[in-house]
């Protein structure tokens, strides 16, 4: 059985991945430095697989930390590399603590797996890298742009390190996969999204209005060059995403190092906010509180993914339905508000 470490793996879709990784008979590490998480994370593996994940409480930009872990854990297989901070408003105010945690995490563990002989690693990279797309789907040969936030920067600059070293004789070979709109959770409703304070991302603040946690949700803008106003994404579920990132490994595993590619994760559909909010009322029959507001800076009318590439390489398609994930959130978010109280 391969081992696999996973950094960031107590938070949103690294610990939907370790689930999906110990289904698929693979052994999961997970390295967290509990920033963004915590470890009832590894908890509620434990409670759905009914299997215990070594849990190792760290900073990945640590060497001596990494370094240990990766003496302790023996033969490592492969690497999925979740660790970062991922709120792009706040990496706008805070571009140093973005840098430091995302571009150091990388640059430690690039240094670690090469001193180690440990070849394949999947980065999370984000479809934030295409900026405002000059065409929608977007394929992977689109242009990188240069980005809105220091955030897009990070996975930009985080690409181009990895290409770079998979190009520099190191025997690396890497994967980026650039996630589109994440949402839902696992069926169970056991782990889900849990973001501290006020949500930035949509599913999140939605299904804490129908809760009741708060009291409205904000529509940013309704006059977008789109058909019904509303911006458009292509959302996917969390466990079709933690799926793509197997296909990924097993992909490398096939390839001789170095190799370095890059796909899009994404359902290639595109939903408005509005036919959201409609699907989530009619699969949930909560209505939703919502009003229609002013935009919000830098966000971009339309995006969604040109997904062929990753079906036709790596065999890899959105297998869950929009409502599927819309229901799993809720299921997570009733479940996570009644446990709270
Ligand atoms: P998350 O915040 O839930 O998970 C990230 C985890 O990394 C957290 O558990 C956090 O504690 C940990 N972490 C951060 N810095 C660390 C460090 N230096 N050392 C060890 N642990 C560290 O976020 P997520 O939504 O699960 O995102 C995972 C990855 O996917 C991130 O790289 C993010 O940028 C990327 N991504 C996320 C989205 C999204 O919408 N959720 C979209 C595109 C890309
Ligand atoms: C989705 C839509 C908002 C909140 C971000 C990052 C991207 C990636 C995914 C990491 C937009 C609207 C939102 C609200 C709203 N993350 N919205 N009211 O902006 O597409 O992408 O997360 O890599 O890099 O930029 O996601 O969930 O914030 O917004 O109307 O309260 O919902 O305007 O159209 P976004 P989001």
């Amino acid at each position: 059985m391969k081992k696999i470490l996973i950094t960031g793996g107590t938070g949103y879709i690294g610990s939907h991945t370790a689930i999906a990784l110990l289904e698929a008979g693979y052994i999961p590490v997970v390295v967290d430095n509990l920033v963004n998480s915590s470890r009832q994370s590894i908890d509620r593996i434990r409670e759905i697989t009914g299997t215990e994940v070594t849990f190792h409480e760290g900073d990945a930009a640590d060497k001596t930390f990494l370094s240990h872990v990766f003496e302790k854990e023996g033969d490592i297989d492969g690497i999925i590399h979740f660790a970062a901070h991922k709120a792009v408003g706040e990496s706008v105010k805070e571009p140093l603590k973005y840098y430091d945690n995302n571009l150091n995490a990388l640059i430690t563990l690039l240094g670690t797996m090469r001193e180690q002989g440990v070849a394949p690693i999947v980065f999370s990279s984000s479809a934030t890298v295409y900026g405002d797309p000059e065409q929608n789907p977007i394929p992977e040969h689109a242009p990188i742009k240069e980005s809105y936030s220091p955030y897009a920067s990070t996975k930009i600059v985080g690409e181009m390190l990895i290409k770079d070293m998979t190009k520099s004789g190191a025997k690396i070979s890497a994967i980026s996969l650039r996630y589109f709109n994440p949402i839902g959770a696992h069926e169970s409703g056991k782990i889900g999204e849990l973001p501290l304070g006020i949500p930035n991302n949509l599913l999140p603040y939605l299904t804490q209005v129908a809760v009741g946690l708060r009291e409205k949700l904000t529509v940013y803008g309704n006059d977008y060059d789109t058909p019904d106003g509303t911006c458009v994404r292509d959302y996917l579920h969390v466990m079709d995403l933690a799926h793509a990132h197997i296909a990924a490994l097993e992909h490398l595993f096939a390839q001789e190092a170095p190799f370095y590619d890059v796909f899009n994760v994404g359902t290639g559909k595109g939903s408005s906010i509005t036919e959201l909010i409609g699907t989530f009322e009619k699969v949930t029959g909560v209505p939703l509180n919502y009003e229609i507001g002013p935009r919000r800076e830098g966000d971009i009318a339309v995006c969604y993914a040109d997904s062929t590439k990753i079906e036709r390489v790596l065999g890899w398609k959105a297998e869950r339905s929009i409502e599927d994930a819309l229901r799993d959130s809720w299921r997570w978010q009733k479940g996570t508000h009644s446990s709270s109280k």
